[in-house]
């Protein structure tokens, strides 16, 4: 199965490091991050799990928690820990799901037989408190994850959810954005107070609204 942009993220119950999830009740209202990484004790691997733990604060700000999987056991998991410690400086603060019987993995189309049989891709889900997945991502496994990325995607995530914009390319926190071409000029002298540049007919440019 693949789960798409706008589908309900797929529920299931795991085992994991911080014990059983299930996932939907685990999340609760908050956003959520679920991502595969291929085996443990390998180097990229190592690297991405240290970054993402690292990233916690700016997380726990966007209120985002965050899961990962592989297909490894959980003693694996366990011991891997300490390595990660050792060559990033960080603890890993998420539950790791050990998913031998590869249940959460194909119930998320998470394992791509033309890449690797047995192992998970690289395959990131931004969920929101709706449940509905709202971004998808997939690396393959010599290419670690940019997980700045994820920090900015939510970013732009959460402040298109409350108003009638859209992000730009490489659009960082605190830059202009665009109005989404489906209101009205009228509408939007009274929605954006701040005022808006037209570059195009389509294309409407306001300061962030929430800064
Ligand atoms: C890695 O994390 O370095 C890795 C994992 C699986 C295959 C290749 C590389």
């Amino acid at each position: 199965m693949s789960v798409g942009l706008g589908d309900e993220a797929p529920d299931f119950t795991a085992e994991t490091t911080e014990g059983p999830v299930k996932f939907h009740d685990w999340k609760g209202k908050s956003w959520a991050i679920l991502f595969s990484h291929p085996k443990d004790f390998t180097p990229v691997c190592t690297t991405e799990l240290g970054a993402l733990a690292a990233l916690k604060p700016e997380f726990d700000k966007r209120n985002t928690k965050v899961i990962g999987l592989s297909v490894d056991p959980m003693t694996s998991h366990e011991k891997w820990q300490g390595d990660i410690k050792e060559v990033t400086g960080q603890t890993v603060n998420f539950p790791m799901i050990a998913d031998h019987d590869r249940k959460v993995s194909n119930l998320y189309g998470m394992i791509h037989p033309n890449a690797s049989d047995t192992m998970t891709v690289r395959s990131v889900y931004i969920v929101g408190p709706d449940n509905k997945v709202k971004l998808t991502l997939t690396y393959p496994a010599s290419t670690g994850g940019n997980f700045a990325e994820l920090v900015r995607v939510l970013d732009s995530l959460q402040l298109t959810a409350g108003y009638s914009v859209a992000t730009p390319a490489d659009w960082k926190q605190g830059e202009d954005v665009i109005i989404v071409p489906a209101v009205s000029d009228e509408d939007a002298k009274t929605r954006f107070p701040k005022g808006f540049v037209a570059k195009k007919p389509y294309l409407q440019v306001t300061p962030q609204p929430n800064k």
